[in-house]
């Protein structure tokens, strides 16, 4: 599922959190060296850390969550997991800015603001676990590509009634697959060796986006625990999935694709 917050299929959000990671886990590690050998500079240092800690970690937290909201496939289980992976991360910047406020009082627990830290620390390795089970399991932020070097695509489109134009003929080879959004739906639009073909973009396991798994010989296989369906008739023909997906009808006229809602 192709990142929405990227620079030429490069997601930014992955790029971006290597700064708060070394600067608020430095944070961390400076205050606890500046209280082993009691080096004021040290604890000086990571005083700047901090700030710029909880700084970066507000701009990285930008791209995460246009990823969330646009990328990330809706009701499916890697929302939850997306959901926890941003609540994680605030909780520890909050903690490491609950610390930087403290240490402004001279009078103020060293061993206090530590012990913030570390649990904060703790959080920070929570939420890049998730972060990786999101990207190396879920694969958000992948971007598929198809024989002869093909590009996935992706469109939105107008809700509108009757049939709706959603792709150019030559716009899909064999096995391609492109993903319209309509309203509030997600729909792929696949070409198979019969025809152009329709059906939701969701596995009915666990939430998977169908678009960004493979399609050979009619048959879709889900990218997340490879669930296969018929997407002519939607029917279950693997599971871990029980149930079929829903399928709609898709023509062709004049070198045009219309689908049918
Ligand atoms: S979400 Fe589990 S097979 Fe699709």
């Amino acid at each position: 599922m192709k990142s929405r917050a990227s620079i030429k299929s490069h997601p930014l959000h992955p790029m971006l959190i290597a700064f708060p990671v070394a600067f608020l886990s430095g944070t961390f590690i400076f205050d606890a060296l500046a209280v082993l050998l009691d080096n004021e500079q040290l604890w000086q240092t990571a005083y700047y850390l901090g700030i710029a800690g909880v700084g970066s970690a507000l701009i990285a937290a930008v791209p995460g969550v246009i990823d969330f909201i646009f990328t990330v496939p809706p009701k499916s289980s890697a929302k939850k997991r997306g959901a926890l992976h941003g609540i994680v991360n605030l909780t520890h910047v909050t903690l490491f800015f609950v610390a930087w406020r403290m240490r402004q009082d001279p009078e103020a627990s060293r061993s206090w603001i530590l012990a913030i830290e570390g649990v904060a620390v703790l959080l920070l390795a929570f939420a890049g676990w998730l972060g990786g089970t999101l990207v190396y399991r879920n694969q958000i932020g992948v971007d598929p590509r198809y024989a002869n070097a093909g590009k996935w695509n992706e469109a939105y489109l107008q809700e509108a009634t009757g049939a709706i134009e959603v792709a150019k003929s030559s716009e899909l080879k064999v096995n391609q697959m492109k993903l319209v959004h309509i309203g509030s739906k997600r729909i792929v639009i696949g070409r198979t060796e019969e025809g152009f073909v329709g059906f939701d973009d969701h596995c009915t396991h666990r939430g998977g986006s169908l678009a960004g798994g493979m399609m050979i010989c009619g048959t879709v296989q889900c990218p997340w625990h490879g669930s296969q369906f018929d997407v002519r008739t939607g029917e279950v023909k693997c599971g871990p999935a029980r149930k079929k997906i829903q399928h709609y009808t898709v023509t062709e006229k004049a070198g045009k694709v219309y689908l049918e809602l």
